[in-house]
Parts: C-alpha cells; sequence; structure tokens
C-alpha cells in the first residue's frame, strides 16, 4: 500500500504564526529562550538523524534495546488496532513495533505525527512500501496543540519515544499529559521513552559531541529564523553550550554571542550582551517513581517499566484509568 497523503493539521501560515509568536515572546525575555520544536527543518531533521548515530549520543541506542526486548511484551499486552506516534521523526525504532505487531496483532493503521514535513514524508512513503498491510496515515501537527484531533476507534496506542517529553518543561508536560488523556478513551494505551538521571559526565557528552554534530543542530535554529523570518543572525557568532542543572535535573542547551551582537528580527533589534545566552533546549531526565506519578496525576496507570541492561533509558507502558 502506499502512504495516504499528509494530512495537515498545521497550515504554513500557521507555523508561521506560531513561530512569530514563540520568537516575539523568546527573545524579548529574560533570559531569552526558544522552544526546541523550532529546529526540526528537513536540515535540522538530518542533524538530528546524525546524532543518534554518534557514539556519544546513548538515549537511542538505549531505547531501541529496550523496544528489541519488550516489542512482543507491548503487542501482546495492548492489542491494539491504531498506533499513534508523536514526534515521529524517521520511526526508525518504531520498526521494532510494527514488526511485533505483524507477528502478534492485528494492527490496521499506523498514524505518525510530526511538524517536520520532510521527515515524515520520508518515513510515511518507506513505512507503507515495508509493511504492505498497513495503512499509513502521516499528520503534519504539533503534540502540545492538537491532541484533540488525532484519529478515533478501535484500541489505540499512542507512542511517544526519543526522550522527546523531557523536552517540555514540567508545566508543559503536566499540560501534555493532560490532554493526551483527555484524547484517549479509558483501556487505551500511552508508550513513552524517558531518558534517565545519571552521572553528568555521561549525559554532557552527549550533548556536546567531539565531532560539533550537536553544536550545528543548536546552531540550526538560527538558520530557520534567518529564512522563515528573514532575520540576520550570523550562526558563527554563537557558541553552543551544554550545562547540567543537578537542581531541575535537565540538561540545557543554549547558544552564547561571544561579542555584543545586535541581531533583526521581525520589526525587533534584539541586542545580545558579550556572553549572554539564549536556551534553546531543555532535555529532563527522569526518576522511575517521578514518570509513574506524573502518569497517574493524569489518569494513566503505569503496567509496565523496561530499562535496556544499562539503566541509561526507561520505557513506560501505561494504560487510561
Ligand atoms: N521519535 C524520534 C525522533 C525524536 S526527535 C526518535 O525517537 O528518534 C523529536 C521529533 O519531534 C522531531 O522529529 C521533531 O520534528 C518532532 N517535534 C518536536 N516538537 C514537536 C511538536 N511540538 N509537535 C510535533 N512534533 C514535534
Ligand atoms: C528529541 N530529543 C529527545 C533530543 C534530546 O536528547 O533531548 C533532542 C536533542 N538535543 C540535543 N541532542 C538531541
Amino acid at each position: 500500500m502506499s502512504a495516504e497523503p499528509l494530512e495537515i493539521y498545521l497550515e504554513e501560515q500557521d507555523l508561521g504564526r506560531s513561530l512569530r509568536e514563540d520568537v516575539r515572546l523568546g527573545l524579548t525575555a529574560t533570559p531569552k529562550w526558544l522552544p526546541p520544536k523550532w529546529f526540526y527543518d528537513a536540515r535540522g531533521s538530518e542533524l538530528f538523524e546524525e546524532i543518534t548515530r554518534l557514539p556519544e549520543y546513548y538515549p537511542t541506542r538505549a531505547e531501541r534495546a529496550v523496544l528489541a526486548a519488550h516489542a512482543t511484551d507491548v503487542a501482546e499486552l495492548t492489542g491494539a488496532k491504531t498506533l499513534i506516534e508523536l514526534g515521529s521523526g524517521s520511526s526508525e525504532k518504531t520498526r521494532l513495533l510494527l514488526d511485533a505487531f505483524t507477528r502478534h496483532g492485528d494492527l490496521g493503521t499506523f498514524v505518525p505525527l510530526d511538524v517536520s514535513v520532510s521527515a515524515l514524508r520520508q518515513s510515511t512513503e518507506q513505512i507503507a512500501a515495508e509493511y504492505p498491510g498497513l495503512r499509513v496515515r502521516g499528520i503534519v501537527g504539533d503534540f502540545t496543540r492538537q491532541l484533540d484531533r488525532l484519529p478515533t476507534g478501535g484500541r489505540r496506542l499512542v507512542v511517544f519515544l526519543g526522550g522527546t517529553i523531557g523536552n517540555l518543561l514540567p508545566v508543559e508536560r503536566a499540560e501534555f499529559l493532560t490532554a493526551m488523556r483527555a484524547a484517549l478513551e479509558a483501556g487505551d494505551w500511552l508508550l513513552v521513552g524517558t531518558d534517565l538521571v545519571k552521572d553528568p559526565t555521561v549525559i554532557v557528552p552527549a550533548y556536546d559531541d567531539a565531532a560539533g554534530v550537536t553544536a550545528e543542530f543548536n546552531r540550526n535554529v538560527l538558520r530557520v529564523l534567518n529564512r522563515e523570518l528573514g532575520a540576520d543572525f550570523d550562526p558563527a557568532a554563537f557558541t553552543h553550550v551544554a550545562v547540567w542543572d543537578p537542581e531541575h535535573e535537565w540538561i540545557e542547551m543554549r547558544l552564547r554571542a561571544e561579542h555584543p551582537t545586535r541581531v533583526r528580527v521581525l520589526d525587533l533589534d534584539v541586542d545580545f550582551a558579550a556572553g549572554e545566552e539564549l536556551r534553546t533546549e531543555v532535555s529532563a531526565k527522569f526518576r522511575p517513581a517521578g514518570i509513574a506519578a506524573e502518569l497517574a496525576d493524569a489518569g494513566f496507570s503505569r503496567q509496565a517499566f523496561w530499562t535496556d541492561p544499562d539503566g541509561l533509558f526507561g520505557v513506560s507502558l501505561a494504560r487510561a484509568d
């Protein structure tokens, strides 16, 4: 079966409007910040895929190990008919789930949702070709805004992999889980991957690799602003910074202006002092009990929690109460 044409929940003009709002809010704040979803144009999505293959970036390999060991459990426990994937990117690890459902279930439909049109187009075409019996409905959308529009009917399993839930701030995460629960029926399922708290000497290099790929990924957001909004950032004038925050148990990516810099974006003159930093991402790391509590607060009961053999990354399977 070939992939169906992408369903568009987010038109170009919605994306543009939401980028302009975020830029106005974040670049006039103190300290300055931008939400991480704007990394992912075609180049940003490719750079992320390159990050997943870096020796220092353990989360993808660790999560893949969990899914390789437990995909069959997921298929058998959930008996899902529809698999919805949020922030699906290349859906590379999701194939482990699709394989398990092919062997053990009767999954009919796969619905990947992402803001990145390029990633979605590529993944839907490949998956439709690889799984001929599966209906593949890609959705261009924003998982912080549009969960109320997810497809209904049949037992659903929503998967949110990669630890992307950790890129939401705690208050956004609670809102996300509440909206997720509201979008599901009792008995539907959520599978969520979370990177776990560990020694920062392991975490920091994963976000500051020797080859500089993460630095390019980080600076890519400036290129997106230049292209989409006609801004005049000089990406080379900003240094990539990755800092572990022990109080919040998250790592932050920032871009530091080495010299005083004025940037023109929209109708704003944005001044950076020498050494001033712009926060571009937080990536929270979790403790097993904390994840269960956050799920419970939103109306989910965790039925299983698996980690890779090194205990780096956790995957929770929860049922909507
Ligand atoms: N799930 C994949 C990709 C993780 S990268 C993996 O585990 O490897 C994060 C993905 O989420 C990117 O593809 C990005 O485009 C997407 N994304 C980020 N913010 C988003 C948002 N608000 N709504 C929808 N997709 C988003
Ligand atoms: C998508 N997300 C879970 C990645 C992370 O690890 O927080 C994005 C990323 N940022 C830097 N490297 C990778």
